[in-house]
């Protein structure tokens, strides 16, 4: 079966399977290997054996990789299709910036650039208040170019070739991108609009959300760790 776009601002994909509301391909990424570099910096980033609260989860390609560091994980998507390949760890279906759990985490994860798309003071505010007091709140942020001679129009890793098929501008901070990636003989696209999240901007826009920079996960400065202010 194919799938196709539906729309979350603007967000669209299209290929083999069902596709999120946010355009996200459920059978490629149901197909990717467990992101052990991206579980590592969280691991590195908080005490042992730290519940996290994952958010965007997807089929789990990160969750798998936290589960076998220790860290009893809740995974939170509103894909019933991608929730359905995770096992070991809690899912919740839900929007994020829906979420009310009434519950706390020392770790609340926010990756795959979900905050420079879609309502981004809504999605932090989710981060906020299911942050413990004390507790770390991690986003993966963009920050490669997407417009401009230094933007890159194909990259491959780890069996995937990506590339760039549209990219305008879409006003002053955000560009309309579609991307195609393809994999084992089958490919898919993703057309979302990415905005900006700068440096200069970074610590009004936590602090909106009751949040305050701590410190950065990597030499790229794309993880942010945060802080309930
Ligand atoms: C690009 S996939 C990445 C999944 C996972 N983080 C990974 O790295 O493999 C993004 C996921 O976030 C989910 N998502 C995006 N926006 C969301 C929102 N506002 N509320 C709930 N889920 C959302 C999508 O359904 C999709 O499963």
């Amino acid at each position: 079966m194919a799938g196709t776009g539906r729309n979350r601002d603007g967000a669209a994909g299209s290929g083999p399977g069902a596709i999120t509301p946010d355009g996200s391909a459920v059978e490629f990424y149901a197909a990717m290997a467990p992101d052990e570099a991206s579980a590592a910096l969280v691991h590195a980033a908080v005490p042992a054996g730290t519940p996290v609260l994952e958010l965007g989860a997807g089929a789990g390609r990160v969750t798998r990789a936290l589960l076998a560091l220790g860290h009893p994980v809740t995974a939170v998507d509103d894909s019933a299709e991608m929730l359905a390949h995770i096992e070991g760890a809690r899912t919740v279906r839900s929007t994020i910036q829906d979420l009310e759990l009434g519950e706390r985490f020392g770790c609340v994860l926010l990756m795959s650039y979900l905050v420079n798309y879609g309502d981004r003071a809504a999605l932090l505010d989710a981060c906020r208040r299911h942050a413990a007091p004390g507790g770390l709140v991690l986003l993966q942020r963009e920050t490669r170019p997407w417009l401009g001679p230094d933007a890159p129009r194909a990259w491959s890793h780890d069996g995937v070739d990506f590339e760039v098929v549209r990219a305008e501008p879409a006003g002053p901070d955000a560009a309309a991108v579609t991307i195609g990636y393809r994999t084992g003989g089958r490919r898919w696209t993703h057309a979302f609009t990415s905005r900006r999240l700068g440096d200069d901007e970074l610590p009004a826009v936590l602090a909106a959300s009751g949040l305050r920079l701590d410190r950065f996960l990597d030499g790229d400065r794309a993880w942010v760790a945060a802080r309930p202010a």
